[in-house]
């Protein structure tokens, strides 16, 4: 399989990042001893590193780096922007921020209200809910393995978590627009946060929106989902039939390609296409590119966990995983004009395609996030 080379090897703690003002550190591989816990973003989970010289007369100020546990399936660690350097601190304020209501702009929503984990860490909405009920326009993604991703969003317009988080911010999803700024310093000056806000950034002299958005991305890039029953080996007779189509003849890996199951690449599925004139119609990429031949392209999106997100796509039009896979098998929607070439229909049967949702089914996530404080939402499920 090539997506499991290092089965049944010890998953590697690797050091990947390092606090800036530190000269020439070691990176070091360590085999860890334990067997890691997805998605579990304790600080205990994810030990720094001292990578200072010993007696070398090197930084007063030990350089703590980062060490990943990487579940199995998952080969690489995230990528930290150099600005943002994981800590232990700054992922655990993350973590409360992310579950923290009153970061929206009317106190009804936290980041979590959205990204649940009873619903594979989306929200089970065809399309989301925001701040006064509003609707917004798009299907909610599971969060999980985020932190891989290089670009975000369906349509790929942030690329960083950093850039996204500021946005669902000031966005419909959070809806605080030009009052970021003021909110940031608020949360940042509760009693509660304050010394949080000082661990993680040094005392900074104002927290910023833009610290709020590092701490959230640190702990999103915690959120790392394997060691699922594919990545063991575990799977039922009906999964491993499906993963030999999913990989082979069923042409899925094509683009649910790598650890992740996306090719990060942008595809036209003839999901939601239409006349790109018509009011209201989702362009996808090409509202992001202006580029007409970018119209009603989206990102491939990861499979982990799929079967606990339903409904399907980016506009949530595929109610059951059964529906989603057999538009994928069979071509797509071709009502608006032609699609990806790899897209085709693969004539499968009735079996084979229950033996692919068999194999999806074996991608569910372990690990769950873990829940601060009181998360229902009046007209989203789950919690
Ligand atoms: C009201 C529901 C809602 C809330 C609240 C919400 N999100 Fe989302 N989130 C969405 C939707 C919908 C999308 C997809 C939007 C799009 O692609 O245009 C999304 C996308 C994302 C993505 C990109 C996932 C990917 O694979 O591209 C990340 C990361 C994310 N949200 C994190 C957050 C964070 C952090 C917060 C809190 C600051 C938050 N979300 C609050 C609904 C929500
Ligand atoms: C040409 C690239 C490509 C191929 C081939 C492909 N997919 Fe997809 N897949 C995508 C894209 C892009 C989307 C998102 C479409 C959208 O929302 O408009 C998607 C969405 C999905 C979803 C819904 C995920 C979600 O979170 O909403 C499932 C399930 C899925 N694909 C399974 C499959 C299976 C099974 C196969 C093989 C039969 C397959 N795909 C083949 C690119 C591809």
């Amino acid at each position: 399989m090539p997506m499991t080379r290092r089965r049944g090897t010890h998953a590697l703690l690797l050091v990947a990042t390092m606090f800036g003002g530190c000269s020439d550190p070691k990176p070091a591989a360590i085999e860890a001893k334990a067997k890691p816990t997805p998605g579990t973003a304790t600080p205990a989970a994810n030990k720094a590193v001292d990578t200072t010289d010993e007696g070398d007369g090197g930084p007063e100020v030990a350089a703590a780096a980062w060490a990943w546990t990487l579940p199995k399936g998952i080969h690489t660690p995230p990528r930290v922007p150099e600005d943002n350097a994981m800590s232990a601190d700054k992922v655990e304020l993350g973590h409360r921020l992310f579950m923290d209501k009153r970061l929206s702009i009317d106190g009804t929503r936290s980041c979590y209200s959205c990204h649940q984990n009873e619903l594979g860490n989306a929200d089970g909405r065809t399309k989301a809910l925001g701040p006064g009920n509003k609707d917004l326009p798009r299907n909610t993604p599971t969060i999980w393995n985020v932190g891989l991703s290089a670009t975000l969003y369906w349509d790929g317009r942030s690329d960083s978590l950093e850039a996204q988080a500021l946005a669902a911010l000031k966005g419909g999803n959070m809806a605080l627009g030009d009052a970021v700024e003021s909110k940031a310093a608020e949360i940042g000056a509760l009693p509660e946060y304050a010394a949080a806000f000082a661990k993680a950034f040094g005392t900074p002299a104002k927290v910023t929106g833009l610290h709020v958005a590092q701490a959230l991305s640190a702990y999103e890039r915690t959120l790392l989902c394997g060691d699922t029953v594919h990545d063991n080996d575990t799977q039922d007779e009906a999964a491993k039939r499906g993963w030999v189509l999913f990989s082979g003849p069923a042409g899925c890996i094509t683009c649910h390609a790598q650890d992740n199951f996306s090719d990060g690449l942008y595809h036209r599925m003839g999901i939601g296409a239409g006349d790109p004139a018509a009011a209201g119609i989702d362009l996808g990429r090409g509202k992001i590119t202006g580029k007409p031949e970018d119209n009603f392209l989206f990102r491939t999106p990861t499979l982990r966990n799929v079967a606990r997100t339903a409904p399907y796509f980016h506009d949530g039009s595929a109610a059951t995983l059964e529906d989603a896979v057999r538009i994928m098998a069979s071509g797509g929607i071709t009502t608006a004009g032609p699609v990806d070439s790899n897209l085709i229909d693969r004539k499968l049967t009735p079996e084979q395609l229950a033996d692919l949702v068999a194999f999806l089914r074996s991608l569910d996530c372990p690990g769950k996030l873990e829940v601060k404080g009181e998360q229902k939402v009046d007209g989203i499920g789950g919690a």
